[in-house]
């Protein structure tokens, strides 16, 4: 049987939209295998995002620039598996959409063809503007991502907040504009000053989804990894950790190595 929820209560780029104009907050997280997707789907998230994040903290690179389509496809596909409600959009990595509009194009359409995506997101500002046209008249939602775009990090310098000069404000402000005439259904803003986001937010019709983007964007995003704690070394200002899982996991994991090695488990209980 078919696990798409095909019920009311499956949010849809629609119910997206009409959160915005209710005054709904949006809740967008990232997964990126099959068990976090049924988790997140089963606590109510909006919108998972399979992020090119898994880079970094699944495939144990420095950044999301080696991430390729294929890494994309097979953990969207796992996704896919796991969620009913939440809408799934996944990111296009580094130099899948940036060399033609047509590729762009063909390798967007492959993450609904091939993996269950429902849309998909991009880095990039007015530059882009063609592209999301392009992949959103084809009938594919678009996400648009700017402000700290982690894919130029090399031409960035480092991961610094954007938009606090007066030129990268004006550029953001316009890019946002842009991306909504091209088609965009949402733009994740990363990295700006809060009074930035709030005043992008005000300015567009279409929900922004802020991370280290303050209060007032439509919805909030974060790698789930950094909101479960599992990372100690990494805590920028921006990430709330709700849970500590690293100290839980390293204490479960050496409670069964003390029992095995002691002989306390598995007990005849645990055999058959
Ligand atoms: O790759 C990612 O996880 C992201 C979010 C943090 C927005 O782009």
């Amino acid at each position: 049987m078919n696990n798409k929820d095909k019920s009311a209560d499956k949010i849809t780029v629609s119910t997206i939209r009409k959160k915005k104009a209710a005054g709904e907050k949006i809740v967008m997280l990232t997964a990126y295998d099959f068990q976090f997707a049924r988790l997140l789907d089963e606590a109510g998230v909006d919108i998972i995002l399979v992020g090119d994040s898994v880079g970094n903290v699944v495939l144990g690179y420095e950044n999301t620039i080696p991430v390729t389509m294929e890494d994309m496809l097979h953990h969207t596909r796992a996704v896919s598996r796991g969620r009913k409600h939440a809408l799934l959009i996944v990111d296009m990595p580094f130099m899948s959409y940036q060399v033609k509009v047509d590729k762009a194009l063909v390798n967007a359409s492959r993450f609904l063809k091939e993996a269950g995506a429902e849309g998909v997101k991009l880095e990039g500002g007015s530059e882009y503007a063609e592209t999301i046209r392009k992949i959103t008249q084809a009938g594919i939602p678009v996400m648009a991502h700017i402000g700290l775009m982690p894919q130029a990090v090399n031409r960035i310098g480092g991961y610094r907040v954007q938009g606090k000069k007066e030129d990268e404000e004006k550029k953001i402000l316009n890019d946002a504009k842009s991306l909504e005439e091209a088609g965009a259904f949402a733009i994740v803003l990363e990295k700006v000053p809060s009074e930035l986001a709030e005043r992008v937010t005000a300015s567009v019709s279409i929900p922004t989804i802020g991370i280290g983007a303050g209060p007032d964007c439509d919805g909030q995003v974060l790698v789930i990894y950094d909101l479960l704690g599992f990372d100690d070394t990494f805590k920028p200002r921006f990430i709330k950790q709700y849970a500590n899982m690293k100290k839980d996991i390293i204490s479960a994991v050496s409670k069964f190595s003390e029992e095995v090695k002691q002989g306390k488990f598995p007990t005849k209980d645990h055999g058959y």
